[in-house]
C-alpha cells in the first residue's frame, strides 16, 4: 500500500494522507540553522547542536506520537482545522505535503478555503519561512481567522526536559509589534535569542503556553483561545514560553493572501547585547531591553512574496547544483530517482547531522560519530568537497596521537566528548577510507600536508598524513594471539561488547568494560575482531596508494607486508570453511563459527574481506557470498547474523539482549548489505547485486509502505529481520551510515562509476538484462557523458572504452581538468 508518489521532475515526494503509517519527516537547512519536519508540521529546529541550542521544544515519544511542531490553526466560523490535518485532525477536503531538496509544502483546504504553507530554510540564513498563502475558493466573501503557534525550547534540550524545578521559572519574552522574542536567560549567560514574526500587523497574540490552551488540561488539539476565536494576549513569565499570532482575514471570492511567518535565530557579540532605548511600543517586564538589529534585518530579508520565491529559487539552484555532479539514466525508475535525487539529498542529511537528531535519535544523545562521520563523507564528498576536506580536518583533529580516537565529538565545541570515550577498534580506520575517498574524488593531494593537531597534542604540528599512518598502525599494533585485531570495547558493531560482561542493569554496553580487564588497559588481549581484520585489507591499500604516490617505496612496502601477513593470519585462523568468523571472544572461543550454537554466521567481515581477495585463490570469496545467500537473505535483505540468538550470552553483550530479528540480532541491517552489495559487484555478479540492493533500496519499497513503515524516499538502519515479528518493518530513518554506503554501493559498484587516484573508473557490474545506461560526472573540473552498452547482456567486463571518440587502454578515464567529454564503454 502506497501513501504518496515520487514525483521525480520536481524532486518531490508527495504524501497524499495525512496518516503515514510513521511520521514521515523532511530537513530543512543545510548550514546552520536545521529543522525537522513531518509530513503533518511536526518536528523542531535548532542552530547547529540538536542538544544544546534546541529552539523550539519537541517530545519525543509521546501519545499521540508526533504532537508539537509548528502550527497553523484556522477557524471559519466555528470549524476549525489545520493544514496538515494535525493536531485538530478535522477531516479535510484535500490534504497534501510535498517534501522537496530542503523544503516542504504542506496544503489542505476545507470548505472551499485553501491554505498552502511553504516551509524551508534558505541559504545562508538563521531561520525557517513559512509562507502560508490563503485561497478562498469559494463563490462568497469569508472571514475566518489564523493562528499560529511554535513552543520555545529553553535551549539546552536535555535541561528542558529534565530539570523542571528550575526551568519552569526561567522563561522570558518581549513583544514588539508582530515580533515575539524568545529572551530566556539572554540577560545573564547567553548572548542568543530566537523570534517568531509575521510581515503584516496582528489582531493578538499569546506567549504563555497555558493561556493560548486555556487549561492545563487541553492538548495541542482544543486550543481554548482558537475554539472562542479569541487570543488571550499573555505575557508569558516562567512556566512555558511560546509565540502564536492572531490575525483575522477576510477574502473575497476567489482572493488569495499570503502571510510569511519567520522563525528565527541570531547571536549577538557580548558588547552589543543591550538596546540603548526601550521603543514605546515594545512589551516587557525587563529593566534590559534585548538588541533586536539581527533580527531586524533577517525579517526584512523576508518579508516580501518577491523575496521569498527568490530565496526559494536560490535553495532550488542550489540543490539542482548539487545533485548535477552525478546523473544517471538506467533502465530503472526506481535506480534513478534514489541515485539522482534521495540517496545524495540524504548523504547531505548524514553529513550536516551524523547521527544526532532524526525521530529516532533525539538530538541530545550522540554528537558526531568518528566513524559515523568518516562513513558519511564517502557518500557526500563529491557533492561539496571542501566541507569534507574541512569535515575531515575537524574529525582528526580529535584523534590522539597513537592513533587512538574519541569516538564522538560535540559539533558545536569540536571536541572530543570524554564520557564515552575512545577504544573502539574500527574507528581509525575509516579515517583511512575517507580522507583516500577525498584525495579521490579531488586530486587534492595536499590535504596531507594539511596542519591537524592530535588531541592530546593540540598545538603539535602534525600532518593529516602522520594521522592516517597512526590510523593505519594502530591496528598493527594491537594485535590479539591469533594475530587478529584486538576487538577493544566494540568495532562497527556497537552491540558485540566482548569486554563488558555486564550483569548489572543500567550499566551502558556502549561505555562500561569490565574491572576484571583494568590490569590489562580496560579491555580484554584475547577477544579480537574478524571484522577488523577484514576492514584493515580492504583499507590498507588505499594507505599503500597514497604512499606510493608520496614516493616512500620503503613505507608503502612496509605497509603492504602487514595487510599480507593480516590476510595469511584471517585464512588461517578466521576462515571457517564456508565463511569468515566474526570474532574471538575474550575466552578465546569462536564468534560466528559453525561451532557456534547460535549466530553461526555473521555478515560484517564477509564484504571486506571478498572484496580483499582473502583466501580468492581457493575460492573463498565465492563460498562466501554463496554462504550469505544461504543463510542470511530473506524477502527483505540480508540480516546481519544466524540464527538469532535466544539467550543472554554474557561474553557477546549487547547484541544477544535483542529479540531476535530486531538491530544488530538478526536485524536487516541496511548498512552492511551495502558491504555484501559491494562484495557481490566486486566479484561480478551483477544480478545478485541488483537483487540485494532493490530489496532495501527505500523507492523499492514503497509499495509495500504498510508493511515498510517508515519513509519511501530514505534509508533507515534496520529492517525487522525474519525471525522477527514485525518482519519487514523498517526503523530509524534517515541517519544512517546506509545512506553512504548505499550511495558508494550503487554508483561506484554496481554502476562502477568509481573515482580513482589517477582517473574515474568505470567498472560496471550491473543486471545482464540492461542494455546499458547513461551517466553523466563532473569530475575535476571535466564533465563526462558516459555511455555504457551492454550488447552481450553481461553483468561485468569492460571490452572496450573511446574517450572523446579516441580509444583507451583499461577503464580509467584519464583526469582532463575542463570541457565536455563523451566517453563509451561496452561491456562484454
Ligand atoms: C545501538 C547501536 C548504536 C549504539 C550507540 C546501541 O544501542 O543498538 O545501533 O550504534 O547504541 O549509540
Ligand atoms: C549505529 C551507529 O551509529 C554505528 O556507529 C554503528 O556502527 C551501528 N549502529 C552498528 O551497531
Amino acid at each position: 500500500m502506497k501513501f504518496g508518489f515520487f514525483d521525480d521532475a520536481k524532486k518531490e515526494y508527495v504524501i497524499n494522507s495525512p496518516k503515514t503509517p510513521y511520521p514521515w519527516i523532511n530537513y530543512l537547512g543545510n548550514q546552520g540553522f536545521f529543522s525537522l519536519i513531518s509530513n503533518t508540521a511536526g518536528g523542531y529546529c535548532f542552530y547547529k547542536d540538536a542538544r544544546l541550542r534546541r529552539i523550539t521544544r519537541y517530545r519525543y515519544n509521546n501519545v499521540p506520537l508526533d504532537m508539537g511542531g509548528r502550527y497553523f490553526y484556522i477557524n471559519d466560523n466555528g470549524t476549525i482545522w489545520n493544514p496538515g490535518w494535525s493536531p485538530v485532525k478535522t477531516p479535510l477536503d484535500f490534504y497534501e505535503c510535498r517534501h522537496g531538496m530542503g523544503y516542504t509544502v504542506i496544503t489542505g483546504k476545507k470548505n472551499d478555503l485553501k491554505a498552502e504553507v511553504t516551509f524551508f530554510v534558505p541559504q545562508n540564513y538563521d531561520g525557517e519561512v513559512q509562507q502560508v498563502v490563503l485561497t478562498n475558493e469559494s463563490k462568497e466573501a469569508k472571514s475566518f481567522s489564523i493562528f499560529s503557534i511554535a513552543e520555545w525550547c529553553l535551549w539546552d534540550a536535555q535541561d528542558d526536559c529534565t530539570n523542571f524545578q528550575r526551568n519552569f521559572s526561567t522563561g522570558r519574552v518581549e513583544i514588539e509589534g508582530s515580533t515575539i522574542y524568545h529572551v530566556t536567560e539572554y540577560r545573564d549567560r547567553r548572548n542568543h535569542y530566537a523570534f517568531y514574526t509575521v510581515n503584516d500587523t496582528i489582531d493578538g497574540y499569546d506567549t504563555d503556553r497555558d493561556s493560548f490552551l486555556g487549561s492545563i488540561y487541553n492538548g495541542w488539539d482544543n486550543p481554548e483561545t482558537v475554539k472562542a476565536d479569541k487570543p488571550a494576549n499573555s505575557f508569558a513569565d516562567g512556566w512555558s514560553p511560546v509565540a502564536s499570532h492572531y490575525k483575522k482575514v477576510t477574502l473575497a471570492p476567489g482572493e488569495s493572501k499570503t502571510l510569511i511567518y519567520i522563525l528565527g535565530y541570531a547571536e549577538n557579540p557580548q558588547d552589543k547585547k543591550f538596546a540603548a532605548e526601550k521603543p514605546a511600543n515594545l512589551l516587557t517586564r525587563e529593566t534590559w531591553v534585548l538588541n533586536k538589529e539581527k533580527a531586524y534585518a533577517m525579517i526584512e530579508k523576508y518579508n516580501t512574496p518577491e523575496k521569498v520565491a527568490a530565496g526559494l529559487e536560490e535553495l532550488r539552484n542550489t540543490w539542482n547544483d548539487l545533485l548535477s555532479i552525478f546523473n544517471v539514466n538506467t533502465p530503472d525508475d526506481k535506480v534513478n530517482r534514489m541515485v539522482n535525487i534521495w540517496n545524495q539529498y540524504q548523504c547531505m542529511v548524514t553529513f550536516n547531522l551524523s547521527r544526532s537528531a532524526s525521530y529516532f535519535e533525539s538530538g541530545i544523545g550522540r554528537g558526531m560519530g568518528f566513524r559515523d562521520s568518516n562513513q558519511d563523507i564517502l557518500g557526500f564528498v563529491h557533492q561539496i568537497p571542501e566541507r569534507a576536506r574541512e569535515r575531515l580536518i575537524d574529525i582528526a583533529s580529535t584523534q590522539l596521537s597513537d592513533g587512538g580516537c574519541y569516538h564522538q565529538y560535540q559539533p558545536l565545541t569540536k571536541k572530543g566528548n570524554a564520557d564515552i570515550g575512545g577504544d573502539f577498534s574500527d574507528d581509525p580506520l575509516w579515517m583511512i577510507l575517507s580522507v583516500a575517498a577525498y584525495i579521490k574524488e579531488t586530486g587534492d593531494w595536499g590535504i596531507l600536508d594539511a596542519n591537524v593537531p592530535f588531541d592530546d597534542d593540540p598545538n603539535g604540528k602534525h600532518t593529516m598524513l602522520e594521522h592516517l599512518n597512526v590510523s593505519f598502525y594502530h591496528i598493527v599494533n594491537n594485535l590479539g594471539p591469533h594475530g587478529l585485531p584486538l576487538a577493544m570495547r566494540a568495532d562497527w558493531n556497537d552491540c558485540i561488547n566482548l569486554s563488558c560482561f555486564s550483569d548489572t542493569p543500567g550499566e551502558s554496553f556502549q561505555t562500561y568494560t569490565n574491572p576484571k580487564f583494568a590490569a590489562e588497559g580496560g579491555y580484554s588481549k584475547v577477544a579480537e575482531s574478524a571484522f577488523v581484520a577484514a576492514l584493515f585489507t580492504y583499507t590498507g591499500p588505499a594507505f599503500v596508494g597514497i604512499l606510493e604516490h608520496l614516493r616512500k617505496a620503503d613505507e608503502a612496502a612496509k605497509a603492504q607486508a602487514e595487510i599480507d601477513k593480516m590476510k595469511k593470519n584471517v585464512m588461517e585462523s578466521a576462515f571457517d570453511g564456508d565463511w569468515f568468523i566474526r570474532a574471538y571472544d575474550a575466552n578465546g572461543e569462536k564468534m560466528g563459527s559453525k561451532e557456534c550454537e547460535e549466530g553461526k554466521i555473521f555478515i560484517e567481515p564477509q564484504g571486506f574481506a571478498v572484496m580483499s581477495e582473502i583466501g580468492k585463490d581457493v575460492g573463498a570469496d565465492i563460498k562466501t557470498l554463496n554462504s550469505i545467500d544461504k543463510y542470511l537473505n530473506c524477502e527483505y535483505g540480508l540480516v546481519l547474523n544466524n540464527p538469532a540468538f535466544t539467550k543472554y550470552y554474557i561474553q557477546y553483550g549487547e547484541i544477544s539482549t535483542y529479540p531476535g530479528g530486531y538491530k544488530e540480532n538478526a536485524g536487516i541491517f541496511t548498512h552492511n548489505n551495502a558491504w555484501i552489495i559491494c562484495a557481490e559487484a566486486y566479484v561480478g555478479r551483477g544480478d545478485k547485486a541488483f537483487e540485494d540492493y532493490s530489496k532495501i533500496a527505500p523507492a523499492f519499497t514503497e509499495e509495500t509502505s504498510d508493511i515498510h513503515k517508515t519513509e519511501p524516499y530514505v534509508y533507515g538502519q534496520m529492517i525487522g529481520g525474519k525471525d522477527a515479528k514485525n518482519f519487514g518493518q523498517g526503523k530509524n530513518s534517515w541517519l544512517t551510515g546506509t545512506a553512504a554506503w548505499n550511495m558508494v554501493a550503487i554508483s561506484q559498484y554496481i554502476l562502477g562509476v568509481q573515482p580513482v587516484f589517477d582517473g574515474l573508473k568505470v567498472d560496471p557490474s550491473i543486471p545482464h538484462e540492461w542494455d546499458g545506461f547513461t551517466a553523466v560526472r563532473k569530475f575535476r573540473g571535466a564533465t563526462f557523458n558516459i555511455t555504457v552498452k551492454n550488447p552481450e547482456h553481461v553483468c561485468k567486463g569492460v571490452k572496450a572504452m573511446t574517450v572523446d571518440g579516441k580509444a583507451v587502454e583499461g577503464n580509467v578515464i584519464p583526469v582532463c581538468e575542463s570541457g565536455t567529454h563523451e566517453v563509451e564503454i561496452v561491456m562484454g
